[in-house]
């Protein structure tokens, strides 16, 4: 099972990551939950990512390509990988050919989840996210069980420091730019598959796990 998670931010990449990976198994490679705990752990790569994600801009594809083929060489990637968030860019997309040429290694689906530009505001300025479990709410679209603690283990949640409305409006101004490059590369490729994201989060993993129960048969 190897996958590609796509979609504008706030789009769902990473709550339906949550439950492909409860359900699949597969690692879940999230380059900006990459990029979040470097930062965190004030690491060099930290460093580098800082100040592109706080101005809401990509992180240079160098920086990102280099994590992602250090990532996808580690043994758990052998049965299938999750990637939520890469590649953004056509350059992304064809060093990632090339990583996985090298490994022997193809893509079975690249997952657009599709939702209108719109709704995106609201999504990402009511996420709250655990930071030890990194499990994401919403405050009305899919709320805690308790106010503001998370239900796996109880920690206060946080919201994320770019998910300010004027990060977010240049988050979504850069990856609609670099979104239909990438939908047509893959498109011609014959990997792209469309999901409606803007309906129920249990009906979007409906819809993804219909195409994903295929690839068991
Ligand atoms: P990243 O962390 O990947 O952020 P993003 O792409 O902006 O996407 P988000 O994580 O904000 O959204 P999501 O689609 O995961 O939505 P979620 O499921 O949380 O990247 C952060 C930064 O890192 C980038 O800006 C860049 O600087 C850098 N970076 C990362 N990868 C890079 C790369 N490849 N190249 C260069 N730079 C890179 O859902 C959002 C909210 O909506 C939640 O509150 C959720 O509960 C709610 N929600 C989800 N689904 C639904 C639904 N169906 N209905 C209603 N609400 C819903
Ligand atoms: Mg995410």
């Amino acid at each position: 099972m190897n996958l590609i998670l796509m979609g504008l931010p706030g789009a769902g990449k990473g709550t339906q990551a949550e439950r492909i990976v409860e359900n699949y198994g597969v690692p879940h490679i999230s380059t900006g939950d990459m990029f979040r705990a470097a930062i965190k752990d004030e690491t060099e790569l930290g460093l580098k990512a800082k100040s592109f994600m706080d101005a809401g801009e990509l992180v240079p594809d160098d920086v990102t390509i280099g994590i992602v083929r250090e990532r996808l060489s580690q043994s758990d990637c052998e049965k299938g990988f999750l990637l939520d968030g890469f590649p953004r860019t056509v350059a992304q997309a064809e060093a990632l050919e090339e990583i996985l040429s090298s490994l022997g290694r193809s893509l079975d689906y690249v997952l657009n989840i599709d939702v209108p530009e719109q709704l995106l505001m609201e999504r990402l300025t009511g996420r709250w996210v655990s930071p030890t479990s990194g499990k994401t709410y919403h405050t009305v679209f899919n709320p805690p069980k308790v106010e503001g603690k998370c239900d796996v283990d109880g920690s206060t949640l946080i919201q994320r420091d770019d998910d300010k409305p004027e990060t977010v409006k240049k988050r979504l101004e850069v990856n609609q730019s670099q979104a239909q490059p990438l939908i047509d590369f893959y498109s011609e490729k014959g990997y792209l598959k469309n999901i409606n994201g803007n309906q129920d989060i249990s009906k979007v993993f409906e819809d993804l796990n219909e195409l994903l129960k295929g690839l068991h048969a």
